[in-house]
């Protein structure tokens, strides 16, 4: 079983999970049956990557119980707005063929829209209405989660950030631990870039005889991230989950951690928009 972290509202969240962005002509529904019985049990879709129907096929068909299945979705920046919000939701609950989502994200929080707020109470009012388990957001800068809380008192469970040792984003997850936030890493792997062939990547895979993917997804549990990565081979999801036998010393860490020079593709939350 998967060691899992405990968030502000109790729920317990595996400390991996799958990414589900589709690659050109995957069949999602066989990548995530192929996850679910490797063993995920935290699956990452978004309204916007258009594979939560396929993600909800997997889990109707699984053997595994839906309540032991968390489900993460995401508001895209079109529906921000309160009854904006709660469209989203049930578009969300009917593409998935389920009655509750177990954590709802605001996918960007576009400060030039300046419509988060009311994003997020209509998700407060889903989560008291039992729609929505768990609350959090993505891709929010600490001066985006301060206005949130000041203005709605309500602190998210959960941040979705880009995470990878190409930016590893301390001041971002040092604000996350002061305020009891779960940082959740997107791209974790770096999306297949040259950050595998990196040698401090390199160096410790050798030294502990696992891949270099494993090492990655191994330094994002070491602090105390929870990486999702995403692969649609079965072979790949085994060893991506296979990451608490072997640990990486404080040197490797630091190496690892030392290979940051910032945001692979610019998105930075103050600017960037996708709707
Ligand atoms: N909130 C946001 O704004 C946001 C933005 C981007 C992504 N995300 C979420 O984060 C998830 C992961 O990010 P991502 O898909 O961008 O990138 P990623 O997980 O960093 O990388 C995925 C790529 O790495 C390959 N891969 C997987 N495991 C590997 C291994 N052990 N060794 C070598 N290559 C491996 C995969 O290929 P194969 O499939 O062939 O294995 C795929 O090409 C997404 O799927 C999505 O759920 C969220």
């Amino acid at each position: 079983m998967t060691p899992t972290v405990t968030l502000n509202d109790g729920t317990a969240l595996p400390v991996i999970g799958l990414g589900t962005v589709q690659s050109e002509g995957e069949d999602m529904a066989a990548t995530v049956t192929a996850a679910l019985s490797s063993g995920y049990r935290l699956i990452d879709t978004a309204l916007r990557y258009e594979t939560e129907p396929g993600v909800g096929r997997a889990v109707a068909a699984s053997s595994v119980p839906r309540e032991d299945i968390l489900i993460t979705t995401k508001i895209p920046g079109r529906l921000h707005g309160y009854d904006e919000a709660k469209e989203s939701a049930r578009t969300s609950l009917d593409n998935l063929g389920v009655d509750y989502i177990d954590l709802l994200l605001i996918h960007w929080p576009l400060p030039k829209v300046d419509n988060y707020i009311d994003t997020w109470r209509a998700m407060i009012d889903l989560q008291k209405e039992g729609v929505v388990r768990s609350i959090g957001v993505s891709n929010f800068t600490a001066a985006h989660l301060d206005r949130l809380v000041s203005e709605t008192s309500v602190v998210p469970s959960v941040n979705q950030i880009e995470l990878h040792p190409y930016f590893p984003q301390a001041d971002l997850r040092a604000y996350h631990a002061e305020h009891g936030i779960v940082t959740e890493s997107w791209s974790p792997l770096g999306r297949g870039s040259e950050l595998l062939t990196a040698p401090p990547v390199a160096e410790a895979a050798a030294a502990h005889g696992v891949s270099e993917g494993q090492v990655v997804l191994r330094w994002h549990i070491q602090l105390g991230a929870v990486p999702l990565p995403k692969s649609s081979n079965p072979d790949r999801q085994k060893q991506n989950l296979d990451i608490f036998g072997f640990e990486l010393t404080d040197d490797e860490m630091v190496a690892i951690s030392g290979l940051e020079r910032g945001r692979i593709w610019g998105q930075d939350p103050d600017v960037y928009e996708e709707f």
